[in-house]
């Protein structure tokens, strides 16, 4: 889910590398990441990718049709797609940490599909429960979310990823315009939270949340990442920063050194 902002630097302009690590010399780091940026930009890299993030899709229909779900395929399809749509949050919310950190400007090609991917898991998650577990009743569905509220945070999740897998696209960037479409696509941290809470509230019922906190520490670091990126990033920083530190005032009666 992201804008197609300029990718990769121009050719004749040395890729910028912070600090090279002691050892490895920076014209070796310098060509490989230039190697990777260029390779991620080959045209066969995003069809690839759509391959890959079909694949579970691909194993669970091929489980389903050859009885290799388990005694109640219905259940492992929910749970399996409702994973699915986790592990894609967790990777979408990887690309920018990724992309920053080991200078791979082009990896920002990636996360557009990625997001779309939560959406797309998401709604097999939505459409699975909805069909296997309640026969598409609608009575049906509000007494269960009734009975298992943790059913009505995951709907919360799902009704804010709809409008970020909508304006994914440039023509939604253009129109609604870069910062809003930035403010907008923040509800991805918001996501992220709620679908924490409703997976932790499914398990907790179980006394099984060994699960939930991994991906609670993944989601975590990720997020905490961008607080603290954001944080060192906010405008007049540098400048505050440089500014000599003002000497303490000297206490009443107190000689200055
Ligand atoms: C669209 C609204 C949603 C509904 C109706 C829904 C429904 C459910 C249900 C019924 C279960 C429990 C299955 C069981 O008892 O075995 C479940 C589990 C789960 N859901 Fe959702 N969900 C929704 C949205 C989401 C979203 C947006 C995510 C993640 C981005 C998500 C991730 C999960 C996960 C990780 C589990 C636990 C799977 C496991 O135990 O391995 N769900 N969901």
């Amino acid at each position: 889910m992201s804008a197609q902002a300029p990718l990769a630097p121009a050719p004749d302009r040395p890729i910028p590398v912070h600090p090279p690590h002691p050892g490895k010399p920076r014209v070796v780091q310098n060509s490989l990441r230039a190697r990777l940026n260029r390779l991620l930009l080959a045209r066969w890299v995003q069809p690839g990718l759509v391959l890959i993030c079909l694949v579970p899709l691909g194993w669970l229909l091929f489980a389903a049709f050859t009885d290799r779900l388990g005694a109640n395929p219905a259940e492992a399809l929910i749970r399996a797609s409702g994973d699915w749509a986790l592990r894609f949050l967790c990777l979408t919310l990887a690309v920018t940490p990724a992309r920053i950190g080991l200078q791979l400007p082009t990896l920002a090609r990636l996360r557009r599909t990625l997001g779309l991917f939560v959406a797309f898991y998401a709604l097999c998650h939505l459409l699975a429960y909805a069909w296997f577990d309640m026969g598409f009743e609608v009575d049906e569905i509000a007494r269960d979310i009734a009975k298992r509220p943790f059913i009505l945070v995951g709907m919360v999740a799902f009704g804010l990823l709809l409008p970020l897998a909508a304006t994914s696209f440039n023509r939604a960037v253009k129109a609604l315009g870069a910062v809003r479409w930035r403010i907008l696509h923040k509800a991805v941290f918001g996501i992220a939270v709620l679908a924490l809470l409703h997976f932790y509230w499914m398990r907790s019922a179980k006394n099984d949340v060994a699960e939930v906190v991994v991906y609670a520490l993944v989601l975590g670091f990720f997020m905490g990442w961008r607080v603290r990126h954001a944080w060192q990033d906010r405008p007049g920083r540098e400048e505050r920063d440089a500014k000599p530190a003002q000497p303490a005032k000297p206490a009443e009666g107190q000689a200055a050194a």
